[in-house]
């Protein structure tokens, strides 16, 4: 089925110059680049996107990573694009990413991890419209 999918290089990402490797991957892998942009993350915006983590003792640090600079958000599209993205992605734990996915390639954190990909088809929806208005989506 194809699928929408959301994806962001977090503020450690673009910092580490890494976001043009992580577009190429997903460009090279053959997923549809729907919509693009980079930004600087308002708490408002940081705090609806990972509303489902409030209450965990690491989301305001969490928060504050995400607002510390800015992100390339982005929608990729294709064949079960949400899975295969988090299978490109890696796993969350550091030590089971697996070397050849991004997190496996370039993290050894599991909080500044380069990347976030939605977890499953409800969340993809939800978060491309949480970030994207319709007329930003091609
Ligand atoms: P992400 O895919 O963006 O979704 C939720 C994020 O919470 C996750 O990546 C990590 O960056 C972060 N996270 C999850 N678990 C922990 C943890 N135990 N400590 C710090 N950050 C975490």
């Amino acid at each position: 089925m194809i699928q929408r999918t959301f994806v962001m290089v977090k503020p450690d990402g673009v910092q580490r110059k890494l976001a043009g490797e992580i577009i190429g991957r997903f460009e090279r892998r053959g997923l549809r680049l729907a919509g693009m942009k980079m930004l600087r993350v308002s708490r408002e915006l940081a705090e609806a996107h990972y509303a489902a983590h409030k209450g965990k003792p690491f989301f305001g640090e969490l928060v504050d990573f995400i607002t510390s600079g800015p992100v390339v958000a982005m929608v990729w599209e294709g064949e079960d694009a949400v899975l295969l993205v988090r299978n490109m992605m890696g796993a969350l734990k550091p030590a089971e990413a697996q070397p050849g996915s991004i997190r496996g390639d370039f993290t050894a954190s599991i909080q500044m991890n380069v990347v976030h990909g939605s977890s499953d088809p409800a969340a993809a929806d939800e978060e491309v419209a949480l970030w994207f208005s319709e007329d930003e989506l091609v």
